[in-house]
């Protein structure tokens, strides 16, 4: 039955009736808020192209952000730290005192409730940059790296995180870390794996903030290739065999396919990372008066959601939790 027996227009002429209908729902509950941590003291160092956002010392001006993001009912939040010292092989990534595990430890001690999640990789704390260990000739060594990774997840979780969110891409990593977790009793902790990240040029506000670019050639060598969604499956499929408890997509937007696809052939939950060039680009516009930057970043999570997330992670969780509790 067509036109004009069938109206669309019927279900949309107020916004009660389109509260009723609507399909998808956005609460604060779907967010993990990405935190950028550094060395020193009374610190709260803007991100230039990342507006809204900061790099956190880990005293008071960290202990103020956790109290905002709890107090907005943020449930969770993935921690990235920026080291003072970098070396080939990232030592200060798995050091009981780097700053991530520091940071942990203040988390945890203000407010017990936030679901703490660490990002495990070794870039940050890479002299060159690179996800993992570099072999003389350039490559990045797949299995030597995954020692390195286990230690710097072990480090996060003894300092009294909660999760580990391994966003290396070498492989067998998830396999490894979580053998290596459960031989030290924490087979509880679960792994949030990013599964299906993809080589993007959407990272690039990202490294500025955590001062992670590589000093030469690039991430697509174990990144995947932006073209490949089957390949993402495939991706997915290995790191649910080898123990992740919710598997990721990255980034989300101009991957929302791969979202939909993840979710419609797995049970497990599924998380998408709406990255920082996502943010930037909305954020820029929006400074610029092209669009409606809260407007627009509500539409872009909601899509996020819609495809089939589970939870976001996104730097817009406070701006969105604000508006969803009206405040
Ligand atoms: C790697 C990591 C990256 C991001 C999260 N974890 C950067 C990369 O792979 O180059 C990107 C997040 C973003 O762009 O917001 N540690």
């Amino acid at each position: 039955m067509g036109f004009p027996d069938n109206r669309m227009r019927r279900l949309r002429s107020n916004e009660t009736i389109r509260r009723m209908v609507r399909e998808t729902a956005i609460s604060v509950n779907d967010f993990i808020y990405p935190l950028f941590v550094i060395h020193g003291q009374d610190k709260q160092n803007p991100i230039k192209s990342m507006p809204g956002v900061f790099q956190f010392s880990v005293d008071d001006k960290l202990k103020k952000e956790i109290k905002e993001i709890e107090s907005l009912g943020i449930p969770g939040v993935i921690l990235f730290g920026i080291p003072e010292v970098k070396d080939s092989c990232g030592s200060s990534g798995y050091q009981d005192d780097g700053v991530v595990q520091q940071a942990i430890r203040l988390i945890k001690d203000t407010s017990p409730e936030i679901m703490v999640i660490t990002d495990v990789c070794m870039c940050e704390y890479t002299d060159h940059g690179h996800c993992g260990l570099v072999d003389k000739d350039g490559t990045i060594n797949n299995d030597a790296t995954l020692e390195l990774l286990a230690k710097e997840a072990l480090s996060h979780v003894r300092a009294g995180c909660d999760m580990v969110a391994p966003s290396d891409m070498m492989d067998g990593r998830i396999a490894y870390i979580r053998r290596c977790l459960d031989e030290n009793t924490y087979e509880n902790i679960p792994i949030m794996s990013y599964a299906a990240k993809y080589a993007s040029g959407f990272y690039g506000p990202f490294r500025d903030a955590a001062d992670s670019t590589p000093q030469f050639g690039d991430r697509r060598t174990h990144q995947m290739d932006p073209a490949n969604i089957r390949e993402a499956l495939r991706e997915v499929a290995l790191d649910i065999e080898e123990g992740a408890d919710i598997v990721m997509v990255k980034p989300a937007l101009a991957y929302l396919d791969v979202i939909k696809a993840v979710k419609d052939r797995f049970d497990l939950p599924v998380s998408a990372y709406n990255v920082s060039g996502e943010y930037s680009m909305v954020k820029a516009a929006a400074e610029n008066g092209w669009l409606d930057g809260e407007r627009v970043m509500m539409e872009i999570l909601m899509s996020i959601k819609r495809a089939g997330a589970d939870m976001i992670l996104t730097y817009a969780a406070k701006e969105a939790a604000r508006m969803l509790n009206d405040i």
